[in-house]
């Protein structure tokens, strides 16, 4: 879409795989994950409190853990995986280029 903005994250050298960080952004923080290698995006509140889930742990199966009250998020997807949550979370596309890692963002 022509209003859709490249957001920088980070270098994709600066966060190792099995991480999670958070990036600050005035409409509302996002969080960055690296998969084995493959970056992902999401709303870094977390949708049933206002934790940051990027003070959270990526666990088993792609799954970030809130460290609020340990419900969880696909990370690819912001499906809720474990209660107390059970809105989705916002999902970013990502853009890599070279050692740049951008979400695609409104
Ligand atoms: S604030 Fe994240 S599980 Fe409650």
């Amino acid at each position: 879409m022509a209003d859709e903005k490249l957001l920088f994250l980070c270098k994709s050298s600066d966060l190792a795989p099995g991480c999670v960080r958070k990036v600050e952004r005035p409409e509302g923080a996002l969080a960055v994950y690296n998969l084995d290698g493959t970056f992902y995006a999401t709303d870094d509140r977390c949708t049933h409190g206002l934790s940051s889930l990027s003070d959270g742990e990526i666990v088993e199966g792609g799954e970030i853990e809130c460290m609020m009250h340990f419900g969880s998020f696909d990370i690819a997807t912001g499906e809720p995986r474990q209660a107390p949550c059970s809105i989705p979370l916002r999902t970013y596309k990502i853009d890599v280029r070279g050692d740049d890692v951008f979400a695609v963002v409104d």
